[in-house]
């Protein structure tokens, strides 16, 4: 017989913290659409006294989904939590996610507090919970650096308090999986009340140990586990959902299962960077462009004979459809609409006719149409609500000249243009942009990747400008680099705060 391991998404919450990676509401419903296809059980859609946009997503999700628990986290506080009961109203099964640190470092830096006080405030929190809820769960912030025994006794308090599920989170990403693993036992072995919980692993990345730590609280009695799509969150991330469930697929000998469906992986995966505008590292576990492909000769000709040499996981097992549909040109709307449904993007007639309008635009220009090109067309009307906007862009440039661009842009409305020379088209292009938008900005950071394999292919852009002491982060998508590049700089311009 084997356990339920479940399986407790925070993508839209600590993912979500990520600086660049905020996703409307209407983004995040579509991602907590796609977490219930996967079969998460829970889902942390929000910190709901954060901000405005957080409350209300907390809401729409809780309308939008049906199966999964939604959670809402909140500090030990009777305010924060008020507003998360509040954010919950609409939702079929709800919890609450409240907590406090009990590090040292946290009680003694952050709380100038003592570990009797922030016990009492631990068991408050909950209670306090508890008077809005049934399901109510306790962080322990820090707890990778608390004390065991200290440790053992919040954890009794609060589930004598009401807590349902206590969790463990390793923060700072500092523990090794042998001492996170013995800390799940230690629990498990000193908590007299431990049966009535369920114990919940919450690992980051910050050492590359956050799946091994998970891993190591699961074979020691955690039967929760939180993670996020892609591994993303803030700093090194969290522990990615797709390594987890795939490690329970594999090993069967350590008889843990999970609600997920494993075909819905990388759909999820894909859905998640292209709305977070967050590239996927090439060799990442499960989802990485490389994560099948065999490149030395001796692997190939072991996968030839037969794939089981070199192969522990079936890539359909993981959604990866080698004989995916290509669309091109001649391709209709009934297959754009039906490949975007693979990608888990349900859109209404209205959106689809527009992004089929973009879709052919593009494959004019692009023989192959894949997942990523779709992806992004779908969200193409991402700038569509911004102040300032590019209305066209020249550049000439070559090898022995100076390269020389002229821009048009309208700000709200008005139109102005420049132009400028520089060291480079995009060095130009930029130069032109600022003599319109005359501040002190700084260019931090600037990647430019191209999606797949062709010289016709979409590039990415993604930029940090550093601007009145804040870094902004922007995004370009473009068969142009230049003009990618130029957006991506627009992007920022317009989150910067008074700009918004
Ligand atoms: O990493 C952490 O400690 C957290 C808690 C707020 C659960 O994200
Ligand atoms: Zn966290």
């Amino acid at each position: 017989m084997s356990d339920k391991l479940f399986i407790f998404d925070t993508t839209l919450r600590d993912g979500e913290q990520v600086p660049g990676c905020q996703l409307n509401t209407v983004e995040k419903i579509q991602v907590a659409k796609a977490l219930e296809a996967l079969g998460v059980d829970i889902i942390e859609a929000g910190f709901p006294v954060s901000s405005p946009g957080d409350f209300n997503s907390v809401i729409e999700i809780s309308k939008a989904v049906t199966w999964p628990t939604i959670c809402a986290l909140t500090r030990a506080v009777e305010k924060d939590i008020e507003v998360a009961a509040q954010a919950l109203q609409f939702a079929k099964r709800k919890r609450i996610h409240t907590g406090i640190g009990t590090s040292d470092a946290h009680i003694v830096y952050k709380f100038k507090s003592n570990r009797e006080e922030i016990l009492e405030r631990a068991v408050a929190c909950v209670k306090y919970a508890r008077r809005f809820v049934d399901d109510v769960e306790f962080y322990a912030e820090d707890a990778g650096r608390t004390d065991n025994e200290y440790l053992a006794r919040v954890v009794e308090a609060v589930i004598k308090a009401g807590a349902t599920v206590v969790n463990i989170p390793d923060t700072t990403g500092y523990c090794l999986p042998d001492e996170y693993g013995r800390k799940i036992k230690f629990l498990v072995d000193n908590v007299p009340n431990i049966d009535r919980a369920i114990l919940s692993t919450h690992c980051h990345n910050d050492l590359g140990m956050a799946t091994a730590n998970t891993m190591a609280g699961v074979l020691n009695g955690a039967r929760q586990v939180e993670v996020t799509i892609n591994g993303i969150g803030e700093r090194a991330g969290n522990t990615s959902l797709e390594e987890v469930a795939m490690i329970c697929k594999c090993h069967s000998d350590i008889h843990i299962e999970t609600n997920i469906n494993t075909q819905k992986i990388y759909p999820v995966s894909r859905l998640v960077s292209s709305l977070m505008n967050m590239p996927v590292q090439p060799n990442k576990a499960i989802v990485g462009r490389n994560a099948f492909a065999h490149s030395s000769g001796i692997h190939q000709d072991g996968v030839l004979k037969n794939v089981q040499t070199y192969e522990i996981i079936d890539p359909h097992d993981v959604g990866i459809d080698d004989n995916a549909i290509v669309l091109t040109a001649r391709s209709g709307r009934a297959a754009l609409k039906n490949r975007l449904e693979v990608l888990g993007v349900s859109m209404d007639n209205g959106k689809l006719d527009k992004v089929y309008e973009e879709f052919l635009k593009l494959a004019d220009k692009k023989k192959d149409i894949n997942d990523d090109d779709i992806l992004l067309l779908a969200g193409a009307d991402r700038s569509q609500n911004h102040r300032i906007k590019l209305d066209y862009l020249q550049v000439t440039s070559g090898v022995g000249v100076r390269s020389v661009a002229s821009i048009g842009v309208s700000i709200t409305g008005e139109k102005f243009e420049a132009a400028a020379s520089g060291n480079g088209p995009v060095d130009a292009a930029i130069k032109a942009l600022k003599k319109i938008i005359n501040r002190h900005m700084v260019l931090k950071e600037f990647t430019i990747q191209a999606i797949s394999k062709g010289s016709d292919d979409m590039g990415k852009v993604h930029m940090q400008v550093e601007y009145d002491g804040h870094v902004y982060y922007g995004f370009g998508a473009n068969t142009d680099i230049i003009a990618a590049s130029v957006e991506a700089y627009i992007d920022c311009i317009n989150k910067f705060k008074e700009v918004e």
